[in-house]
């Protein structure tokens, strides 16, 4: 006897078949549908007579839930899992009676999977419960699967434990399975996403994550000040712990002193000082044997040069100038006199009256910069430095120039002449230069006088007379500078008119012999001629001895 097999989903109308193979309906008297009692018994379900209705004489358990189909197939409403059984149906026919027997399976699948008791944080390398998931009212009972990502996981009994359990609801029969994951995690699984589903169905969990806790193993101290720090500074130290959580408070270790923060990671130094150089420390409040260390470099920069304000200095002494510099590192050093940058810092071994002026120097740390600065004034009584005599352009005039030096400004007098104008160059560097304009009508000599608080000097120089005077040229001999030179010169002068005037008178003679050889005969043709040219050439001296 062959059984067949049918399944039905819980709850649904179950259609138990009764397939008497081909044989035609008008041959079959009877139809009666049995079913096995758990002790073992059939007992009557349904009987149905050609032409009649069926008559059911089911127990209790399937009151109001059977009928017959029309190909004799029993059908049960509200299928349950009492209904796992074989059912049996028996065809009467004229000659034969065969009967038919169909076990009957119920499947139910869970409402939902659900995932529970899932902890927000793991500590690393500890078996921990990861997760209990469970799928209820199920039939068979639910096979559930755990899920690493997208990877289901398989016990090992070591970094994998997955412990299932089933449970049988006694009024329903139906089954509910409940799982439970333990798990090692690592930092890897910080950011995994663990989940279940029941076997065989697409029934899956809702992902859940958590963090990992693990342990401070690093510590580093951090400055999140940029530098370089100058004094006076504000400094922010940081203490990282590689932990997770982190600690929440840490100890900074400041030279010496030990200040604890709590529910912080920073620590700020105020108003930095050179003092503060050194190397700085920081620990977890929890762990004090894992210290980080750092070295902080406050810079500075101390300069003091001497001299400094205004230095009056005579003329010829000597001036020490010092620079001293006292900074964290090498500094860079810059010289102006005036503005002008100087290629070194100045030295006065014997002060000059150009050395006068604002000296500033800058001594340079990055971005610190310090500078200093003397004026100098070089004083000393005046002294004339050179007085001269010269032709004015137009040839005119004589100009005297008296040059001297000294601080404060020597005034300039001019004594034995009245000049037509005078004119005073600028004092630069200790030095003056004064004018005068003049017309000497006689030889004269002339003094130069120069003074200041501090004393006076004076020169003479001989002057000799303009009035001078051959025709207009005075040019030519008024270009010389000394008047005994000049006198010289005159005397020249005369010299070339005398013999001007005897090369003239000497031409004239060898003129008068020509024309009196002519009128004797000979050279008539050349006469006119050789006259005009001559007379010419004769012109210009004689007109210049006038
Ligand atoms: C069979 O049942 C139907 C309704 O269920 C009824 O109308 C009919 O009269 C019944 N037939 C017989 C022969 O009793
Ligand atoms: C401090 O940290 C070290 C190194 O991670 C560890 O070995 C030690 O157990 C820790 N101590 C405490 C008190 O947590
Ligand atoms: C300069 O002029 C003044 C009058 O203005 C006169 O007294 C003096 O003699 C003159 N000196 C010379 C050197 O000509
Ligand atoms: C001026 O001096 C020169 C010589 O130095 C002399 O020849 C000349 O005669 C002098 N002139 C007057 C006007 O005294």
């Amino acid at each position: 006897e062959c059984v067949e097999n049918i399944s039905s989903q819980y709850g649904d109308t179950i259609s138990v078949p009764c397939s008497p193979g081909d044989t035609p309906s008008q041959d079959i008297f009877m139809i009666k549908w049995k079913y096995d009692k758990e002790d073992g018994t059939s007992g009557d379900l349904l009987v149905k007579r050609q032409g009649h209705n069926a008559t059911i004489t089911a127990p209790e358990e399937f009151t109001g839930r059977l009928s017959i189909g029309e190909d004799n197939s029993l059908l049960i409403a509200n299928g349950v899992l009492s209904d796992q059984r074989t059912f049996t149906c028996m065809i009467v026919m004229a000659s034969d009676i065969t009967e038919l027997a169909v076990e009957v399976f119920i499947h139910k699948s869970p409402e939902a999977v659900e995932l529970t008791n899932n902890p927000a944080a793991v500590e690393m390398n500890k078996l921990t419960t990861i997760g209990e998931c469970s799928a209820e009212d199920a039939n068979p009972a639910a096979k559930i699967t755990w899920f690493r990502n997208d990877a289901p996981l398989k016990d090992d009994g070591k970094g994998v434990v997955i412990t299932a359990s089933e449970t049988v609801d006694p009024d329903t029969g139906l089954s509910s399975t409940l799982s439970r994951l333990q798990y090692i995690a690592g930092k890897e699984d910080a950011a995994a996403r663990f989940s279940c589903a029941v076997t065989d169905t697409p029934l899956r969990s809702t992902p859940v994550q958590f963090t990992i806790n693990y342990p401070t193993e690093k510590v580093s101290l951090e400055v999140t000040t940029p530098g370089p720090f100058l004094e006076g500074a504000d400094i922010t130290l940081r203490c990282h712990a590689d932990g997770n959580p982190p600690p929440s408070s840490y100890v900074f270790h400041l030279q010496g002193e030990e200040v604890t923060v709590e529910d912080e990671d920073v620590y700020t130094l105020s108003n930095v000082t050179r003092e503060k150089t050194g190397e700085y420390k920081c620990s977890p409040l929890d762990n004090a044997s894992l210290l980080a260390s750092h070295n902080i470099t406050i810079h500075y920069l101390d300069v003091s040069l001497s001299p400094s304000g205004r230095v009056v200095k005579s003329a010829g002494e000597t001036l020490p100038v010092t620079l001293q510099k006292d900074a964290s590192s090498k500094v860079t050093v810059s010289w102006t006199k005036n503005q002008a940058s100087l290629s070194e810092e100045p030295q006065f071994e014997r002060l000059k009256y150009s050395d006068s002026g604002l000296y500033e120097c800058q001594v340079s740390l990055g971005e610190l910069t310090s500078t200093h600065s003397f004026e100098l004034l070089v004083k000393g009584s005046p002294v004339i430095t050179s007085l001269r005599e010269q032709m004015s352009a137009d040839g005119k005039h004589k100009v005297l120039s008296c040059e001297a030096e000294g601080y404060p400004k020597p005034s300039v007098e001019w004594s034995g002449i009245n000049g037509t104008s005078e004119e005073e160059s600028d004092y630069v560097d200790g030095k003056v230069t004064h004018r005068l304009t003049v017309m000497p009508k006689a030889n004269l000599t002339v003094t130069c006088l120069v003074m200041n608080d501090l004393g006076s000097d004076s020169k003479n120089t001989k002057v000799s007379s303009l009035l001078v005077h051959i025709d207009d040229r005075e040019v030519t001999m008024d270009k010389q500078d000394q008047s005994e030179e000049s006198g010289d010169q005159t005397k020249l002068a005369v010299g070339i008119v005398i013999a001007l005037l005897l090369a003239t008178v000497a031409v004239a003679l060898g003129y008068w012999v020509y024309i009196k050889k002519s009128k004797q005969g000979s050279w008539k043709t050349g006469e006119e001629d050789g006259n005009t040219e001559e007379s010419k050439k004769l012109e210009a001296p004689q007109k210049a001895e006038v």
